[in-house]
């Protein structure tokens, strides 16, 4: 960590539902977070969160959030998948439950059966939404708040721009909404807490960390990317996935084949047909991800632009957070003529 001081704290109904210092998220991301990067996170006044599918089988996760317990007692996260494709749902929630985690942020399917056992002993559920018809859903179920993922995003984007997506879902629910996509710095946390949301999550600059277990090459390749570089691609797990463009990518295409895109939209075929892209995709980001390999497939999202050097993740949490206070004084100073009592006088002429 550096030498600098704290930064002050930044409450917000997040931060007072999951007991943090600072509104910041670092977002499960699948092959890349692992305890080192989490704990340093939370360690740090933000809350580190990982998928618990980075573990080959369900007692090698186990021992992966005992790890994590061992390195940092303030609260952290798991993402457990809940649809039909993933084979672990059941014994990964199992486990969730058995060891307490403080947070688990829910993608695809039904939350339903996870909300209501996490609940029990005392954790909270947010759910990753892209659309305000399923973030209602999650609502409905119980949800303590859900994640806006928008375009831009790392992972598994969403289709809406983050400047509708946020005030649409915050004038439409009554939990908590959390902006993923995009996020990097400080002054684009202040705009996203200025548009409804209650906290960021942030996957792809916690990429470019000593903690995070990927190859250089991809670290470098999120260091010089392009906001123009990333492109989606359903090659990866049927729905578009953000990537870095590569002459390999290139090559791979985007699009799914017929035979494939049929047999995923087929009701008897799809769940198979499913666990399989999966799990071609996910041994090829594999290899991409743990060393060179002229099959380069990352993931990561438009914030790459933004993104200039290696720094560890809990300097990444705390220069977030004085962005973030600098940001907020320099508007008020910048807009000093147009104070409450100013433009309420405007609004009444
Ligand atoms: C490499 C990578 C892997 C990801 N894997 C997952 C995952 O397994 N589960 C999940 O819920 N979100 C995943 N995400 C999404 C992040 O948790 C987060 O919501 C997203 O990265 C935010 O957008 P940003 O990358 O622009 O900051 C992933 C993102 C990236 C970049």
């Amino acid at each position: 960590m550096s030498a600098l001081s704290t930064p002050a704290p930044i409450e917000t109904e997040v931060t007072r539902l999951l007991g943090i210092r600072y509104p910041i998220i670092a977002g499960p991301m699948f092959l890349v977070s692992d305890p080192e990067l989490v704990a340093a996170v939370s360690n740090a006044g933000g809350l580190g969160a990982m998928p618990s599918l980075n573990w080959r089988t369900a007692e090698e996760f186990r021992q992966a959030l005992r790890k994590l317990k061992s390195l940092t007692s303030k609260p952290f996260g798991v993402n457990l998948i809940v649809n039909q494709a993933n084979p672990r749902q059941k014994v990964d929630l199992d486990i969730c439950v058995e060891e307490k985690v403080p947070l688990v942020i829910t993608s695809l399917g039904n939350p339903k059966e996870t909300i209501q056992r996490m609940h029990e002993v005392g954790g909270k559920v947010f759910c990753d939404v892209t659309t305000l018809e399923y973030a209602l859903k999650v609502q409905g179920l119980g949800a303590d708040g859900v994640v806006a993922v928008s375009a831009g995003a790392g992972g598994h984007a969403g289709p809406t721009s983050p400047l509708v997506l946020l005030p649409y879902l915050k004038k439409n629910l009554k939990i908590p909404v959390i902006a993923a996509g995009g996020v990097v710095n400080g002054a684009q946390m202040a705009s996203t807490l200025m548009l409804g949301a209650s906290a960021v999550q942030i996957g792809t600059r916690f990429i470019a960390t000593p903690e995070a277990k990927v190859d250089e090459s991809y670290k470098n390749a999120i260091l010089r990317s392009k906001p123009e570089d990333i492109i989606l691609t359903k090659k990866i797990s049927g729905t578009p996935v953000a990537v870095i463009r590569t002459p390999y990518t290139d090559q791979l295409g985007t699009e799914l084949n017929f035979l494939e895109a049929a047999l995923l939209k087929n009701p008897r075929t799809k769940k198979y047909m499913k666990m399989v892209r999966a799990y071609l995709g996910s041994e090829t980001l594999k290899k991409a991800v743990t060393g060179p390999t002229w099959k380069e497939v990352w993931s990561a999202g438009q914030g790459v632009g933004l993104i200039e050097k290696i720094t560890p993740a809990g300097d990444i949490v705390h220069e977030i957070a004085r962005e973030f206070h600098d940001a907020v004084s320099t508007f008020h100073q910048e807009h000093a003529g147009t104070s409450s009592e100013t433009s309420r006088a405007q609004r009444e002429i």
